[in-house]
């Protein structure tokens, strides 16, 4: 594509357009100037899309990389007449397509046929070398990826029209969707190799990562999950929102060119492209993303060499590999062979071991996760599935179950794709006996019996008790984190040993923590459930553990909720809604309509605010929060500090400069580095420096750290 020379200038020039970049705001440029500089961006921004999405080895940072595009987005939007459809800005369209019209394909978009062993291999040979009258069959090897077809048409080196394979005669036109594919590129050279026109095959796919990622955003946002990356790249592409397809991380191979001619309209196809291996290198030239790892072999004794070595190390790879697809290299024999209704008669899939499998769903249970998502799980009668036993699967939430109308006692069709996690495809409904029961949701938790909740909006049922076992450790540790009580030493270790021990089982029990409890009755009972001492709390550490729980009682209102742990409710939301009430129990007693009127908090977060005191098991542990001094004042947000402006110099003896400023910060103040009239008080430490100096000459507040202390609150 690039050859080395070209790559040495383009970086030469991407070089000093970043410096251009840098000294020339785009307010200043002529027009005359930014047609020369937009012309250099896109060439160099192409490349380094090539670089980065095609061969996964970018030359330049993310950030410089940054620079550059929206350089060139801000220039076109000052200059509209200079936006050209191939630009690397013009990716993402902005409207929504409402449908996709129907194309009809330049050529049919076959299947393949598909052979399972190394003997119908050879008869698939066998049939090839009889249709072709040689013995002397060349072929080229190169992984089935599971994704979702397309064909691409590029005329005069622009990429025209994309569509999905539709049934194989007619797609669906998605061009907008299929430009926001950073590996497709918008423009190709193809006109060096004397195409004026040509269609192109391939496959949209999604690597196992992003599937998972997907996955996990659509189980959150209560959506079912998708069985595979292939479904999830097909889902992803007929989006709506081009701009939504853009966010998904869409990767493109292209395999096959279907159809090229020069610009007399003639075919180039078994003439001037006279094999498949010399048409992907033609592709690779162009720019495009290739198949990795194809091989040309010479005989079927190579092909199926070539298969079995694959079928070992399928998964390597960072995306879903079904098979190999084994192509007769020559395109004249290609031509001579011709094709069936349904599939070429020069190409074969050989397809690896299924994933899938059925079997039988025997019970379900009911997991409580860390943060309290109950979660159904089925049990299977255990069944390999692609060399792997599996006797559990995740039935994700109540909607996934209701969708696929699944039943205990059903056959299923279980498939592990993309991820180690198995997945139930679908229920085998002809296999029914009668005897199937539905599944029914617990109406309590199964860690802790408390009544379970589904919040608007959301697919999870979701046990939302303070004391349930099953998120005790998560909720310590997020009552200790910093922006909620800012308890330091109440990580992750102590949460553990503490839950384990069962001297804690609610956030409120560590208020009742004593040295004795930590130094004796902890090692004590972690040794009576064969666990290792928890050494890490030795007499120093717990004695400022407690310290600073002891501490925490002042945390102000706010923070309190925030550490409450109230699905929905963030910091801000927990500011806001301390700024309405004077105390805990106003909240508590707020009519959930009132909760609705204020803005910033809809019906949603309302509601959920709602369920989490309605529990009697989450009053109890605030009432007991309140009987050990936790004070819950309500601190002016505004803060004691306001106004003030702080600068340090020289060192303070009771804490570091940063945690002072941070308490100043905290306290609604504000800090600063540099000496000016701005400054309202200069606290002087140990061996002052020069912003002594100046402060004194003019003639701002000095105090010392002692009276600091006493401003913080903490003397
Ligand atoms: S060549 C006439 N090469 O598999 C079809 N197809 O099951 C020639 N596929 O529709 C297709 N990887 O969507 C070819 N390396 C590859 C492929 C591949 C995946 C897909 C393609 C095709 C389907 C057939």
């Amino acid at each position: 594509m690039y050859s080395e020379k070209e790559q040495a200038r383009l970086l030469e020039e991407t070089k000093s357009l970043l410096r251009f970049i840098k000294d020339h705001p785009i307010k200043k440029l002529s027009l005359e100037k930014a047609k020369e500089i937009v012309g250099s961006l896109r060439t160099v921004i192409s490349y380094h899309d090539w670089r980065y999405y095609v061969l996964n080895d970018p030359v330049i940072s993310d950030y410089e990389y940054d620079q550059l595009f929206r350089y060139l987005r801000d220039l076109e939007e000052k200059f509209p007449e200079l936006i050209s459809p191939d630009s690397p800005t013009r990716r993402v369209a902005s409207d929504v397509t409402k449908v996709f019209p129907e194309v009809p394909h330049l050529s049919k978009m076959l299947s393949l046929d598909n052979a399972y062993s190394a003997d119908e291999l050879r008869d698939f040979h066998r049939r090839v070398v009889q249709g072709i009258g040689t013995e002397e069959v060349e072929y080229t090897c190169e992984p089935k990826f599971d994704g979702a077809g397309i064909a691409l048409v590029y005329e005069n080196d622009l990429l025209q029209r994309g569509c999905t394979r539709g049934d194989g005669a007619r797609g669906e036109d998605i061009t907008p969707n299929i430009r926001t594919i950073r590996a497709i590129p918008l423009r190709a050279p193809l006109s060096q190799f004397g195409i004026h026109r040509i269609e192109i095959r391939g496959e949209v796919l999604i690597d196992k990562e992003s599937f998972r990622k997907i996955n996990q955003q659509r189980l959150e946002e209560g959506l079912s999950p998708f069985a595979n990356p292939r479904n999830a790249a097909a889902g992803s592409l007929r989006l709506q929102d081009p701009k939504e397809v853009a966010k998904k991380k869409l990767d493109a191979f292209v395999y096959q060119i279907t159809f090229a001619e020069n610009k007399k309209g003639e075919n180039l196809l078994g003439t001037s492209i006279q094999t498949h291996w010399q048409a992907m290198e033609i592709l690779k030239q162009c720019g495009f993303k290739v198949s990795w790892g194809a091989e040309l072999c010479k005989g079927i004794d190579e092909v199926i060499k070539f298969c079995q070595e694959w079928e070992q190390k399928r998964e390597e790879f960072p995306y879903e590999i079904d098979g190999i697809v084994i192509k007769v290299n020559d395109i004249r024999s290609q031509q001579i062979l011709g094709e069936t209704t349904h599939h070429p008669r020069w190409a074969i899939a050989f397809k690896f071991k299924a994933k899938q499998a059925t079997t039988r769903l025997k019970r379900v249970v009911f997991q409580v996760g860390r943060v309290g998502t109950i979660t159904p799980v089925g049990e299977l009668e255990p069944v390999e599935v692609g060399g792997v036993i599996i006797s559990r699967v995740s039935l994700f939430n109540e909607d996934f179950i209701r969708e696929k109308d699944i039943r205990v006692g059903d056959m299923v069709l279980v498939e592990r794709a993309g991820e180690v996690i198995p997945y139930i495809v679908k229920v085998i409904k002809e296999a029914r006996t009668g005897s199937e029961e539905p599944i029914v949701f617990p109406k309590t938790c199964p860690s802790c019996g408390s009544r379970i909740v589904r919040l608007p909006e959301e697919a999870a049922w979701r046990c939302v008790n303070m004391r349930c076992p099953a998120q005790l450790k998560e909720r310590l540790k997020y009552f200790a984190s910093r922006r909620a009580m800012d308890i330091e030493g109440l990580g992750e270790r102590t949460a553990r040993v503490l839950v384990m021990s069962r001297l804690v089982e609610d956030v409120a029990d560590i208020y009742y923590l004593t040295e004795e409890k930590l130094l004796k009755e902890l090692p004590k009972r972690m040794e009576e459930l064969g666990q290792p001492r928890p050494t890490f709390l030795g007499e120093l550490n717990v004695r400022k553990l407690l310290k600073n729980i002891e501490a925490s009682k002042n945390r102000p209102l706010h923070r309190v909720i925030y550490a409450l742990g109230i699905r929905y409710v963030g910091y801000a939301t927990a500011t806001l809604l301390a700024e309405m009430v004077n105390s805990i129990d106003e909240l508590i007693n707020m009519p959930e309509h009132k909760l609705e009127q204020v803005s910033g908090i809809g019906p949603k977060i309302a509601h959920s605010i709602k369920e989490f005191f309605s529990l009697p098991d989450n009053l109890k542990v605030i009432e007991k929060l309140k009987k050990a001094g936790v004070r819950m004042a309500k601190v002016e947000i505004k803060g004691p500090l306001a106004g003030k402006v702080f600068i340090f110099t020289g060192a303070l003896s009771s804490m570091t400069r940063d945690e002072a400023k941070r308490k100043v910060e905290e306290l609604g103040g504000k800090t600063v580095d540099a000496v000016s009239r701005k400054v309202t008080h200069v606290v002087v430490g140990e061996n002052p420096g020069s912003k002594l100096r100046k402060a004194q000459r003019l003639g701002l507040t000095i105090i010392n750290e002692e009276e600091f202390l006493k401003m913080i609150g903490e003397k």
